[in-house]
């Protein structure tokens, strides 16, 4: 593949992030706003006060994110935005400062998809070449993806209810933890006993999810024990649950696709039980992102640019839902 320095942007839901990204393996710079402040007093993101947030700060960390990279505008191959899925008023904002940087300084414009950026993510730093079989674990997505090539991906299963990183979310409000739920839930989990509550692993024929009945089984739990609630044994059993089926379905992916390599991607491949699983249980090497790129960012969505990215015109537009 052929050299190339691209500026990513990324703006698909609570974060604003630039980075800028050489051949797709070697991290310039990436900056971030986390709006996660902004959405903590509402216990989740607000689209249209999310959206405010990026277009406030979606120039400085462009800006930010060029300097820090030492790179001039006329050095880069492109400008690499994330065009979906996530919240449409948010991408436009993303997309729109993308569009006038490309036709300003006459550069490319990049079109990224959110999910594979996420997987692209495990490029970074690293020597990781398909095929192998990716977990896409995030707020909203839950596949198990084969990657025959850079640009061929299968998804082999998916979620048919709530996501990985949603039951986490909804979960975490439910045991009074706050917004985001993940990293609250994967923290107070280390001192709970994963044992102390059975709750489903939702069965599902082949390699389907769902995390909808798991959720209830945690609600009627808790409906029943006197207060205060043993929250650290409820949110540890609750993440056994999740992790396990998660590690179960994707080996058995592996096994049946005799594929050498696995690939954990989006959010929750920052739980470090998931981790810690997959590192115990798989028999062939895993790749997981650095900590910072597995949550949103723009270093992922400028390696997407170089491994996988479309060629984009002005008119293009955003989408809400995969594609
Ligand atoms: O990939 P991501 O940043 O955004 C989407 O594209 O959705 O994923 C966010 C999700 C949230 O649901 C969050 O609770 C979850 O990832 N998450 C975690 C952890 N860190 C973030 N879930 C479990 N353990 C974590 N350490
Ligand atoms: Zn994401």
């Amino acid at each position: 593949m052929p050299s190339s320095l691209y500026l990513g942007v990324e703006t698909s839901c609570d974060e604003t992030a630039a980075a800028v990204v050489r051949d797709g393996r070697e991290v310039l710079s990436s900056k971030l706003i986390s709006q996660i402040t902004v959405h903590q007093e509402f216990g989740g993101v607000v689209p249209e006060v999310a959206a405010r947030r990026h277009l406030e700060t979606i120039n400085v960390v462009i800006e930010e994110a060029m300097k820090a990279a030492s790179v001039t505008p006329g050095q880069l191959s492109g400008i690499a935005c994330t065009v979906g899925p996530g919240l449409v008023g948010t991408l436009l904002v993303g997309l729109s400062a993308a569009k006038a940087l490309s036709w300003a300084w006459d550069r490319p414009l990049i079109a990224v998809d959110h999910l594979l950026a996420h997987v692209c993510a495990n490029y970074l730093g690293t020597d990781l070449e398909p095929p192998f079989v990716a977990l896409l674990v995030s707020g909203g997505h839950t596949q198990i993806i084969h990657f025959a090539d850079y640009r061929q991906a299968t998804i082999l299963g998916q979620t048919r209810d709530d996501a990985a990183g949603e039951a986490y979310d909804k979960v975490a409000r439910l045991l009074g933890l706050g917004y985001p739920g993940g990293p609250a839930i994967d923290r107070i989990s280390e001192k709970g006993d994963p044992m102390a509550f059975k709750f489903p692993e939702g069965v599902v024929p082949g390699y389907d999810f769902s995390f909808s009945g798991l959720k209830t089984a945690v609600m009627r739990t808790v409906e029943k024990l006197p207060e205060p609630l043993p929250v650290a044994d409820l949110a540890a059993s609750f993440q056994e649950a999740v992790t396990s089926v998660l590690v179960k379905k994707t080996l058995r992916a592996q096994k049946d696709l005799a594929a050498e390599r696995l690939v954990l991607a989006g959010g929750v491949a920052a739980n470090r039980e998931l981790r810690r699983k997959f590192r115990e249980q798989s028999p062939v090497p895993v790749y997981f992102p650095k900590l910072e790129l597995c949550t949103d960012n723009a270093a992922m969505v400028a390696a997407a640019a170089h491994f996988c990215g479309k060629p984009a015109e002005l008119d293009t537009g955003v989408y809400s839902r995969q594609q």
